[in-house]
């Protein structure tokens, strides 16, 4: 008879005794406060916060110290091993009182590239008009996933009690998929291609990657990088010639307002506790704000914006007139998404509110 390890004869004979009927069913009492637990729905379905109530929506605020991937709110037996992984322990430090609705909302509005966006609408643009959507296209899919690359580099080393944190942050990185998708397919799809990368991009970009902790990466990009980015696609009638790109900005749209709505409600939710962390918030801005402008000047972002804002190389002064009210609405829009998060940059800010005048009318 094959001899097997101790570990497998144990386990043969533990089946053995139940075949006998004889159970340790010690689980089935291990959780009496989590036990009975009433749930209403919401309207529309099951959501989270139906499910995150009483006893389950007791979020420690330092997180478990065990350390191990034992679900929030059940019984952890004495001998379960810690994992040693997780190094953002502090609920302040990832904590955001929206994570929950805000992981149903993406998992409800998910869509998809290659069903959702009406491309038998593509048509043949005159070129100035393809070359600078094709270039726009180039610089969102060189930025877009970068809000993937960091959400799922601090990811694991979240402590699993604060799951609706780490649920939201997977919606994020696939929202974050499906933009670098959808605007690499419109590059592509249209008779043109990829154009020039931005060497300034690369700044705010690495910014954000190598930022020391988990919130001021998130102040960086959540609010500032992504907050840019929500207003510039609120405004894309102005960059859209045809309903194709209309649809995708309106798409990406919901999903970076998920995004900046959770940067927002977690630099509040670390202000509130730890306003000591504001001053480092404020240099992390200062250097962002300082990279978002190099790349404003840069030919391969600002030119092809303003050509489609004016709708032609021959309207520039419409197109210039356009962007700068377009800027003048981002850094508005940023300064009241800090001072809503408690940060009052305003007599900090590094970079004009408007573009100076430019000589236009002379
Ligand atoms: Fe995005
Ligand atoms: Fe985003």
């Amino acid at each position: 008879m094959t001899k097997y390890s101790q570990t497998v004869e144990d386990g043969i004979d533990g089946m053995r005794e139940m075949a006998r009927g004889n159970f340790n069913l010690s689980w089935m009492d291990s959780n009496p406060e989590g036990w009975g637990q009433e749930v209403t729905r919401s309207q529309d379905g099951l959501r989270l916060e139906n499910i995150e109530k009483g006893h389950y929506a007791k979020v420690p605020e330092f997180g478990s110290s065990h350390g191990s991937m034992a679900p929030r709110g059940c019984y952890v037996p004495d001998e379960t091993p810690g994992l040693d992984q997780y190094t953002l322990n502090e609920m302040s430090e990832v904590w955001s009182e929206n994570a929950a609705a805000l992981y149903d909302e993406a998992v409800v509005r998910q869509w998809n590239s290659v069903t959702d966006i009406p491309w038998d609408k593509l048509e043949k643009l005159p070129d100035d008009i393809e070359k600078s959507v094709c270039q726009m296209c180039t610089g969102l899919t060189e930025v877009e996933f970068v809000a993937g690359d960091m959400p799922a580099q601090w990811l694991h080393r979240i402590n699993h009690d604060f799951h609706e944190v780490k649920l939201f942050l997977a919606t994020q990185i696939m929202d974050e998929a499906r933009h670098l998708d959808v605007f690499r397919k419109r590059a592509l799809a249209n008779g043109g291609g990829l154009l020039s990368a931005s060497p300034a991009n690369q700044d705010l970009l690495g910014a954000i990657l190598t930022a020391g902790d988990y919130t001021t990466a998130s102040a960086l990009m959540h609010i500032f990088g992504e907050g840019f980015v929500l207003t510039l696609f609120r405004q894309g009638e102005f960059l859209a010639p045809t309903e194709v790109e209309k649809t995708i900005f309106r798409m990406c749209m919901q999903d970076e307002a998920r995004h900046v709505a959770y940067g927002v409600k977690h630099l509040q939710y670390l202000l509130e506790r730890h306003p000591e962390r504001e001053e480092e918030i404020h240099k992390v801005l200062d250097l962002g704000e300082q990279a978002i402008f190099s790349l404003t000047i840069e030919p391969q972002t600002s030119e092809p914006r303003a050509i489609l804002a004016g709708g032609g190389m021959d309207n520039i002064e419409l197109g210039l007139a356009r962007m700068a009210f377009i800027y003048q609405k981002q850094v508005k829009e940023y300064i009241n998404r800090l001072k809503v998060a408690g940060l009052d940059r305003l007599p900090r800010i590094t970079i004009p509110l408007e573009i100076p005048d430019l000589g236009l009318a002379a």
